[in-house]
């Protein structure tokens, strides 16, 4: 059972895109989710057919020898990655984080040295805006860059950091005008290599095991000062600028993880006989179905949407990002949890992947700020900044 409603009749484009992911993800990525998770390894094999098949790092532009995937056609890949391996969908989604903010506000230079090789598949890049005491509020971050000459010295920690120490390249928030507050926050280009630069262990986790999160420490990292990305100050509205676009993709994301859930649920009710018939034919758990599908339907529609407001730059991308993000990420919850629900014992085992895949969808709900965060952004697009 898998049906594709396919709400937009979308150019022919985007299904080929569709197809094409989904068919290197039936035959290389699925297979390894299991192995994957159980693990906790990065997939690299699946990085690679990833890379072998150019969607690893789809939205870079053909300029910069990338794949040149608009936002949507980039949302439709991490889709389809997530409906077999959330953690493997990671890789591109991550490195659209990591980069965007070099795509929205970095120099010709710094576009020039680093996408291309990101385009390439030789290496991945991550995003460091959290800290251990600074979470939802970002802006409160200790992390500090001082200029000294022609270079910039950064001291302190991130954390939760999307595949630190597989990425050669981070986007580095740093504090760069103490008395400030959010206006002096700027954005740096770190490589993994620079002296300085090291990480912790990785954490354990309850889902999307095999995305390695860790610590990124900087102890004196001396960087040239052209590896600041746009004007200094600007990295706080650099980095809000980047999660409104991003979170379309973890939209996606928890669509994928939705409708991969459904798919199997779906495919196993058909199959699994009690009292005499399959236990599709029960209309309670056809309501669970239907509900499922209904969300899905629905969060697609948004995310969609969302997509085509960022490949637009629309100013309400901030609206429709944190509305994807939160509406596709609490379906994600709903809809595996119900998934295990219709497998009944087998669901809760490890022999099933629906029980991954609601460990995975678990995330959604919290990174990329958590949905608590996306209704005071959504809050305040309703409502102005409240109290002024
Ligand atoms: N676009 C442009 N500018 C924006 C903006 C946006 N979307 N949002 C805010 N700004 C600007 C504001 O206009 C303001 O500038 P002015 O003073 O010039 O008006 C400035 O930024 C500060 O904005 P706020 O006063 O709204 O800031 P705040 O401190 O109240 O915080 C917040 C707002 C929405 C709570 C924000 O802190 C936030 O999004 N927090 C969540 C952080 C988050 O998403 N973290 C995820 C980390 S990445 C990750 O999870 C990936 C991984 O690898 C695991």
């Amino acid at each position: 059972a898998n049906k594709d409603f396919d709400l937009y009749q979308l150019p022919e484009d985007y299904t080929v895109i569709r197809q094409a992911t989904r068919e290197v993800c039936d035959a290389e990525v699925a297979p390894r989710a299991t192995e994957a998770d159980e693990s906790a390894q990065f997939p690299q094999k699946s990085y690679e057919a990833l890379r072998a098949a150019d969607l690893h790092a789809p939205h870079i532009p053909e300029q910069y020898g990338g794949a040149g995937l608009d936002a949507l056609g980039t949302a439709i890949v991490i889709e389809e990655i997530a409906r077999a391996c959330a953690s493997s969908s990671l890789i591109p989604a991550v490195n659209k984080l990591g980069t965007m903010p070099i795509m929205l506000g970095g120099s010709e230079e710094l576009k020039q040295k680093y996408l291309p090789k990101v385009a390439a598949g030789e290496a991945m890049f991550s995003y460091c805006l959290s800290e251990p005491e600074a979470g939802s509020d970002a802006g409160s971050m200790t992390t500090k860059a001082v200029r000294d000459g022609e270079e910039w010295v950064l001291n302190g920690v991130k954390r939760w950091i999307t595949n630190a120490g597989t990425s050669d390249y981070y986007t580095v928030f740093a504090v760069t005008d103490p008395g400030k507050g959010s206006k002096g926050i700027s954005a740096f280009v770190v490589e993994k290599n620079d002296q300085g630069v090291s990480f912790g262990a990785p954490e354990h986790k309850l889902g999307i095991k095999a995305s390695p999160t860790r610590e990124v420490y900087f102890d004196q990292v001396r960087i040239p000062a052209d590896r600041l990305i746009g004007a200094e100050g600007e990295g706080f509205k650099l980095a809000m600028r980047t999660l409104d676009h991003t979170r379309v993709t973890i939209a996606a994301q928890a669509l994928g993880i939705a409708q991969g859930a459904l798919d199997y649920a779906a495919g196993y009710s058909t199959e699994r006989q009690q009292f005499g018939k399959p236990i599709s034919s029960f209309q309670g758990l056809q309501f669970k179905m239907a509900d499922a599908a209904m969300n899905i339907t629905a969060a697609r529609q948004l995310t969609y949407a969302a997509a085509a407001k960022s490949e637009r730059g629309d100013d309400d991308v901030t609206y429709f990002g944190a509305t994807a993000k939160c509406f596709a990420s609490d379906t994600a919850m709903q809809v595996t949890v119900e998934a295990v629900q219709i497998l009944g014992g087998y669901g809760y085992t490890r022999d099933y992947p629906v029980e991954r895949m609601m460990r995975d969808a678990k995330i959604t709900q919290i990174y990329e700020g958590t949905n608590e965060v996306q209704r005071i952004v959504i809050a305040r697009q309703l409502l102005g900044a409240i109290g002024e």
